[in-house]
């Protein structure tokens, strides 16, 4: 798979995030976290919590983490690690590029 859209650059401001669902190689949904941190740097990751199946994108962005809404784990938005308890496993991060008005994200591209 490639670069697929995920969202128009004015659907996230700074310090917030939404949910896309885009489709990998393999035919398969997957649901992604785009997320702007608080300097405006676009970052895409699993939307999915490691700890428990609950959306990312509905919790807080602040700095350049986001905090799970669940139980309050906050992830790194650059290595998709988690830096606070419940949550210890990362959530992966993937490829994206901005493309004029568009964002593009690589389901199948973890970094
Ligand atoms: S569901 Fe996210 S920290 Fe528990």
């Amino acid at each position: 798979m490639s670069l697929q859209r995920a969202c128009a650059t004015t659907e996230v401001e700074p310090a917030a995030a939404t949910q896309v669902t885009l489709t990998d190689g393999a035919g398969k949904q997957i649901l992604v976290c785009v997320a702007r941190d608080s300097d405006g740097t676009w970052h895409a990751i699993g939307d999915t919590c490691s700890h428990a199946r609950v959306s990312l994108s509905e919790g807080d962005v602040f700095d350049h983490e986001i905090e799970c809404w669940k139980h309050g784990s906050s992830f790194d938005l650059f290595t998709g690690k988690p830096n606070s308890l419940p949550a210890v496993k990362p959530v992966p991060v993937f490829a994206l590029e901005i493309s004029g008005a568009d964002v593009l994200v690589d389901v199948d591209h973890t970094i």
